[in-house]
């Protein structure tokens, strides 16, 4: 808890392609005060600052240094996010960490117990399952409407972030990959809606050994692939319920967003994960179409203020100045992560692998959450 009063004072660590939208957005949160932009390429931390309106830029250690930064919210490449998170702690910063929260389980667990000894508060990506998409969806299942969840299975599949992204490279390196880049936001859901993960069993396959960019000014450079592009999934939750999974950089057919949960009433359908909202329907047990015709589908009024990633920073930022834990805490964001090694170690070991850490269920957002409330 915080004796401070007033918007809380955010750095940025990485200001690449995923900066615009958290700029865009934090600052418009009465809440939070962007203070300073720092990125190992300060002229980047430069531009984002000068396009974003925020006073101060400069280097990373810039950002730790700041006086006035509570909250450092770190947009930096996988490999190094729970390194980058581990210096911001040790200077007295709370953490907004893109996700995963690390690579591998060790860097994860001593991130949180380094928070957690500091007394400072750690949170992770995604923040769209706190968007009104994900949160009404949760809040119909909350109230019964399709009995008591049963299974799920997700879609995530197109052909890779090679043909947008101007330096795909990390998205192909031990850490990223379609299971660990786009997995964290299927994966959380499924935990939002079932509870703590207890074992997986998965299979990968990789297309090519190389890639090649097509976007941006280093288009035509070749780069390997080190991880699986294709993953299928299956797990088992603690608290029941099972789910699969496709996570694929693999196939010329996209199809995104595909979260159907099934209960022993009917089956929902939560909008794309990767975003704040979108429909969500129901199909009842009684209803259910024959095969061969359309199911009979019912609209859920989705509720809650709009609002785009920043959201998770905006809750981290609040729970800080009243010392309750984030939404999106660390230890979401580490069960995640110890989820999807699993799978990993599931696909090279060919066997079922036990997850072994647990996570509380998540709260649902609170109806009156609203980002752009001063609040402080
Ligand atoms: N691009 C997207 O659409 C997207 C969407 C959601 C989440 N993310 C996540 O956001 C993170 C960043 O992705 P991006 O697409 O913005 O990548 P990017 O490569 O465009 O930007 C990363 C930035 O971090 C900087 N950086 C790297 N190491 C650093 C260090 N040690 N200190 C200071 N700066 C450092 C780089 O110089 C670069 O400017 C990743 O974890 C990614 O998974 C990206």
């Amino acid at each position: 808890m915080s004796a401070k009063t007033g918007p809380v004072g955010v750095g940025f660590i990485g200001t690449g392609m995923i900066s615009n939208t958290y700029l865009e957005n934090l600052t418009r949160f009465p809440d939070i005060d962007v203070i300073i932009l720092g990125d190992l390429n300060v002229e980047l931390a430069k531009s984002q600052a000068e396009k974003h309106g925020v006073p101060q830029w400069g280097s990373a250690d810039d950002v730790l240094a700041h006086p006035d930064v509570e909250v450092v919210v770190n947009l930096t490449i996988p490999a190094v996010h729970a390194e980058v998170a581990g210096k911001a702690i040790a200077v007295g910063k709370h953490v907004w960490s893109e996700k995963p929260i690390s690579v591998d389980r060790q860097s994860g667990r001593d991130l949180l117990a380094q928070a957690e000894a500091a007394g400072l508060l750690v949170g992770v990506a995604p923040d769209t399952v706190l968007g009104p998409g994900v949160q009404t969806a949760r809040r119909a299942i909350a109230r019964g409407d399709i009995g008591e969840p049963l299974s799920a299975q997700t879609i995530m599949q197109y052909i890779g972030p090679d043909i947008f992204h101007p330096s795909p490279e990390f998205l192909f390196a031990k850490g990223a990959g379609p299971l660990f880049d786009m997995g964290p936001y299927y994966v959380t859901t499924l935990i939002h809606v079932f509870g703590s993960v207890e074992r997986v069993a998965a299979m990968g396959s990789k297309s090519r050994t190389t890639r090649t960019i097509q976007a941006g000014d280093r288009a035509g450079t070749v780069f390997d692939v080190e991880v699986p592009t294709h993953v299928s999934a299956i797990a088992k939750f603690v608290d029941g319920g099972v789910s699969q999974s496709v996570f694929s950089f693999d196939s010329p057919l996209a199809r995104m967003g595909v979260v159907e949960v099934t209960g022993t009433e009917g089956t929902l359908i939560i909008p794309d994960p990767n975003r704040f909202t979108g429909e969500v329907k129901i199909t009842r047990a009684p209803e259910m179409a024959a095969i061969g015709q359309d199911p009979v589908w019912h609209d859920v009024e989705v509720t809650g203020v709009y609002a785009e990633r920043g959201l998770g920073v905006l809750d981290l930022a609040r729970a800080a100045r009243t010392g309750r834990k984030p939404l999106a805490s660390g230890e979401l964001g580490y069960h995640v992560l110890d989820t999807l090694v699993a799978i990993d170690e599931s696909i090279s070991d060919g066997r079922m692998v036990d997850v072994e850490s647990r996570v509380d269920r998540v709260p649902l957002v609170a109806e009156d959450f609203d980002p752009f409330a001063a609040t402080l």
